[in-house]
């Protein structure tokens, strides 16, 4: 469970009860973080009394809805708060438990609202109904951020920069909608969720000047980069209950077969599919992402770079299996091609998916419709820079669907 000690309100250990959740303890000067949960039975309190504690802090929204609180001083106490990167100590409350909800519930929305225009762009027109994987990023996002300790990471995350938090729910929506595709379980998906939400944690802190380097990186600033897997290492041992695999997919998304990766230099034998799959991931969103000083790639590009890194640095099986889960395009799907002209996939190409059979007859660029032509891209040098759906195009396609 998520809990966030900053939210919580001081009680004496004597009106402490069952139900409550208790996200810190203190015994005459020292508090204890290190023993969060809900209390479950008489025994754990006849517990904390005879050790000596003499205060609790409890976190109400996680507490059973039958207790009731009997705080020492609201809102004048200090409570116990762990920083960003979950080390303990005690400082002054400067926000009230409002305002920090607030904040938390800010920050979920704006995660939300990031998973929603990555899908929207990324499976628009695609066979996958956006409408369902929308509602369902949401859920995972929702339970991701306020069932896990992931929340604390994700607002370090914000705080440093905005791309930083826009690629994390990316690369977290991008691996859920790969597993999903490679039949992986429910539970498997949240563990990858919550791997993608802080896989880039250490950045926080990475030099400002080489995180938003608009150039490439000189081989020193690279180096520098590259602490971002020692830090996160050190930050996710504070994040609590985090599983294998979101462990996995945190510190193996820079690792390659070859072992020529980072941090650890792992070699095939030691790379497990989420930590593959992360890898990916990782450089697909990196390089269809726009930022301020580049426009992002197509997928098709960015496809193409995928598979000339198959092999030796990333699993070729699941590369094909990520084309393939983000990249097809059905008979009868609407297409943008490179060049600005629009058209209906008349017929695919079986050995090649992403170059199918293009019937064009609009063009984007001149916003005119254009003479019908059959572009077969397996013999052209052009590509399918993205899908359209039927009803964000500005002209009705119906008619061009008759042979
Ligand atoms: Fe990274
Ligand atoms: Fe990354």
């Amino acid at each position: 469970m998520q809990y966030d000690p900053k939210n919580s309100i001081k009680i004496p250990i004597d009106t402490l009860t069952i139900g409550m959740f208790v996200t810190a303890i203190e015994h005459s000067e020292r508090v204890n973080l290190s023993h969060a949960g809900r209390v479950s039975n008489n025994n754990a309190l006849k517990q904390l009394i005879s050790s000596g504690v003499k205060y609790a802090w409890v976190d109400q929204s996680l507490s059973a809805k039958e207790c009731i609180f009997k705080p020492v001083d609201e809102g004048a106490v200090p409570a116990p708060a762990t920083d960003t990167l979950g080390a303990s100590t005690v400082k002054p409350k400067t926000q009230s438990r409002y305002a920090q909800q607030k904040r938390a519930s800010k920050i979920i929305q704006e995660a939300k609202g990031l998973a929603q225009k990555l899908i929207n762009q990324t499976f628009e027109g695609k066979v996958i109904h956006v409408n369902e994987i929308e509602q369902w990023a949401d859920d995972v996002i929702e339970s991701v951020l306020v069932d896990s300790d992931a929340l604390h990471c994700v607002s370090a995350l914000r705080n440093k920069d905005k791309y930083l938090l826009e690629h994390s729910v990316n690369v977290a929506c991008l691996l859920v909608s790969f597993g999903k595709h490679l039949g992986l379980s429910k539970e498997t998906l949240k563990q990858m969720a919550i791997g993608g939400i802080i896989h880039d944690v250490g950045k926080i802190k990475v030099d400002d000047k080489v995180l938003h380097k608009p150039a490439k990186l000189t081989p020193e600033e690279f180096e520098h980069m590259k602490l971002h897997q020692v830090y996160a290492k050190q930050i996710i041992t504070n994040v609590k209950g985090l599983s294998d695999v979101s462990r996995d997919v945190c510190l193996m998304h820079h690792e390659k077969l070859d072992g020529s990766g980072y941090p650890s230099g792992l070699t095939a034998q030691q790379l497990p599919v989420h930590g593959r799959m992360s890898s990916i991931v990782d450089i697909y969103d990196a390089l269809t992402a726009d930022r301020c000083y580049k426009r992002g790639m197509s997928s098709a590009e960015a496809f193409k770079i995928l598979l000339s890194l198959a092999g030796h640095h990333l699993d070729k099986d699941l590369v094909y299996k990520f084309i393939n889960c983000i990249g097809v395009y059905p008979v009868g799907s609407i297409v943008e091609l490179s060049d600005g002209r629009v058209g209906i996939v008349w017929s695919s190409n079986q050995d090649e998916p992403l170059k199918p059979e293009v019937k064009c007859f609009y063009s984007r660029k001149y916003k005119r419709y254009v003479e019908v032509s059959y572009v077969d891209l397996k013999h052209s040098a052009l590509k399918i820079d993205k899908a359209i759906a039927p009803h964000n195009l500005e002209i009705d396609p119906t008619p061009f669907f008759d042979l």
